[in-house]
């Protein structure tokens, strides 16, 4: 049975997080006037005849003197009523690409021009969000911009799993309930949640999800198959809001699906195979996206199985997809997942680097490389991942994580909008060059070739808020938002988000942003310090365990004896992962002297009594920060305690349970790290507080 439901507008079964009724409240009873056609252009027009209500009207002639005008730029031309904001907007739209929009509004009438749908689709949502950072829900707002996206490529990667008998439940690191995508081995038959949340998505911007867990269980393997009406469904939902649906994919489909003996990219029967499911999709989904690969990474078969190298497998698959226009996401967290701790030539950080710089350039022009933002695995500090500096003819988009494994699982609030601008906006060369941010380098090479830029995986599920801590929502929002333009501050970002989510509580917002934008530098105090990371309870990743991964194959170590601890990952002594960098960073993390207090356990080992920039010694930092971030929680709690019956019930109930779990966590972390570096360095802590 497939959904009769067309997409567009909030069905009301769910929280419409950053998008309820008062955000449209300035259209309410309005004429509007709507100069498109398509899919999207259906979804528009649901879009704004909720918005105007039965008081008011969507037609399609400019010259009504309508409240607002969403046209095509092709579609004025001749067209009569062309004046005022429209004519400035048309004006300014031409030769945009074909997500930009021009928008111009001057308090009574509002215009949004684009070259195609997909333009207009982003400008009516920027409309929304003008309208209520400007305060007032019932008036169109004045302001003249003209958008076109950073980045071409802000994906959204699921990694939900097809079956709740699946590897740990039915979405892999999800911390929201469970999928929203599949239950019982299939694409869910109610697809209202799904329509609600692409609409969420392109409110923010963004254009490609892939729906299925990166680690692709056997039942999801037939989705290529016997799932595929299924799939064509869900892409038809998200073709309406200008969003490519993307499948994760087996290297070892041809295999799994039980058809041939191999996945060899070098056997001509493995091609033709890879051929002929692409082929079939097609047929099914003519605008269908294409595949991301997890292989050779974790026990997922790829191409090493076959002596071959990254660039045979990824471009095996792209060669399938490019008849249709399709694209391979390559994954590269690619490392040695059987590390024996004994050896400390194997540095897992160095891993992506080793294995695929050397590739640059040899990849097909369809193949995207998706690289972890750090080195490590999404950490709540790590430098920027080397192999994302390096790639400079290869496809490249950066994979971050919304969905807080390593920082708080959604029950603790870590807002991760400063660190995604710390490295979207990481200097590439060192030397401060102007233009040379991580973004602006993904950026030209996405105006090559239109195929880089950013992905996440998400943190959605099935609760009625989508995202277990309503809070954690705007790093939902905040993901699209700094993928369209990277160089929006989080504070920025936090401001629209708040506006939007609560917008009877104006007198709160700013606190609600501060609270927000701490969060992130009080989780990194209490947990793992100086840039270190996995101090976790293994396999669950929420609370402390500081040797739980000391002495395990996953090649994550802090190495604390009796003198100091980190890691040495210096050229001169260690690992030599510090060489990875471009050269002013290298000289720069090479040295205890100049490598920055936050990552110097990351790249060096020192003993306890080291002098860190900030003028004490790590093992005072180490008491110091613990102390003091479990103290920020606790205010935290009791900020948000004190809101009672200012923000709307259910917000204000989640939170507040959330934050007493989360003065549990940070009180656990504190004793545990603290007492642990105690016992092991015997030095006490200056004020008298470690006592454990
Ligand atoms: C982490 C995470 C896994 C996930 C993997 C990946 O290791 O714990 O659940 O599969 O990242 O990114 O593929």
């Amino acid at each position: 049975m497939r959904s009769g439901r067309a997409a567009g507008t909030h069905t009301g079964t769910s929280d419409p997080c950053w998008l309820g009724p008062a955000t449209t409240a300035f259209l309410r009873g309005r004429q509007v006037s709507l100069l498109a056609e398509g899919p999207i252009a259906d979804t528009l027009r649901l879009e704004l005849a909720t918005a105007v209500g039965p008081a008011g009207a969507v037609g399609g002639d400019p010259s009504c003197e309508p409240a607002l005008v969403l046209a095509r730029h092709d579609l004025l031309a001749g067209a009569v009523g062309v004046t005022g904001p429209l004519r400035r907007a048309a004006d300014a739209a031409a030769g945009l690409g074909e997500e930009g929009f021009a928008l111009v509004g001057d308090g009574s009438t509002a215009a949004v021009v684009a070259t195609g749908e997909r333009g207009l689709l982003h400008g009516y949502f920027h409309l929304l969000r003008s309208a209520a950072t400007a305060g007032s829900h019932e008036v169109l707002p004045t302001l003249e911009t003209v958008q076109e996206p950073a980045l071409p490529v802000r994906m959204i990667n699921q990694w939900d799993n097809t079956s709740a008998g699946d590897h740990l439940g039915s979405v892999e690191r999800g911390y929201a309930g469970d999928s929203i995508f599949f239950s019982d081995g299939r694409i869910v038959q109610d697809r209202r949640r799904i329509s609600d949340y692409a609409r969420l998505l392109a409110s923010v911007g963004i254009n490609a999800v892939s729906i299925n867990n990166v680690n692709v269980h056997p039942a999801a393997v037939r989705l290529l198959t016997d799932g595929l009406p299924d799939v064509a469904d869900v892409a038809r939902i998200f073709r309406g809001y200008g969003i490519a649906t993307y499948l994760s994919v087996s290297f070892a489909s041809p295999i799994v699906l039980g058809d041939l003996p191999t996945a060899d990219p070098g056997d001509e029967s493995v091609v033709a195979w890879w051929a002929g499911v692409a082929e079939g999709l097609y047929r099914e989904i003519p605008d269908f996206g294409g595949f991301v690969v997890k292989a050779d990474s974790e026990g997922r078969p790829g191409p090493f199985d076959y002596g071959r190298d990254h660039v045979d497998g990824a471009n095996l698959i792209a060669g399938a997809l490019r008849p249709f226009g399709g694209r391979v996401f390559w994954r590269c967290f690619v490392y040695d997942h059987r590390q024996d701790w004994r050896d400390r030539s194997t540095d897992r950080a160095r891993a992506a680097y080793d294995h695929f710089a050397a590739l640059d350039g040899r990849f097909a022009d369809n193949v995207v490389l998706q690289v972890k933002c750090g080195p490590m695995d999404f950490q709540v500090r790590e430098p920027v991942s080397p192999l994302a500096l390096a790639m400079a003819e290869t496809n490249t988009v950066v994979e971050f994580q919304i969905t807080q494994e390593y920082t708080g699982q959604q029950i603790d609030l870590c807002c991760l909008l400063p660190q995604w601008h710390e490295i979207l906006t990481f200097d590439v060369s060192g030397e401060q060059l102007p233009g040379d941010t991580l973004a602006s380098a993904l950026a030209r090479r996405g105006r090559v070739t239109a195929s880089s830029g950013v992905c996440a995986v998400s943190n959605v599920g099935d609760d009625a808020n989508w995202t277990g801590h309503k809070l954690a929502q705007a790093n939902l929002y905040g993901f699209g938002r700094v993928a369209w333009d990277p160089a929006l501050s989080a504070r920025e970002v936090l401001g629209e988000w708040t506006a939007l989510t609560f917008p009877d509580a104006t007198d709160l917002h700013e606190t609600l942003i501060e609270l927000q934008m701490g969060s992130w530098g009080t989780y990194e105090m209490y947990t793992a310090p100086l840039g270190v990371g996995w101090m976790v309870t293994p396999h669950t990743h929420y609370g402390p365990a500081v040797d739980g991964y000391e002495y395990s194959k996953w090649g994550t170590y802090h190495f604390a004896d009796r003198d100091g601890l980190g890691v040495d990952r210096t050229v001169a002594t260690g690992t030599g992962f510090a060489g990875q960098y471009p050269k002013a960073w290298a000289e720069r993390y090479e040295h205890v002297e100049t490598c920055p207090d936050e990552l110097l356990l990351f790249f060096h080992h020192v003993p306890y009594s080291h002098l860190l920039h900030s003028g004490t010694t790590v093992i005072q930092h180490i008491y110091d920060t613990h102390v003091e971030g479990a103290r920020r929680v606790v205010e935290m709690r009791d900020l948000w305690r004190s809101l009672e019956g200012r923000l709307d019930e259910a917000s204000w109930t989640n939170v507040m349970e959330r934050l007493e779990r989360q003065v549990n966590s940070a009180r656990e972390w504190r004793d545990q790290v603290t007492t642990y570096f105690f016992r092991k360095s015997g030095v006490p802590d200056r004020n008298g507080r470690v006592v454990h």
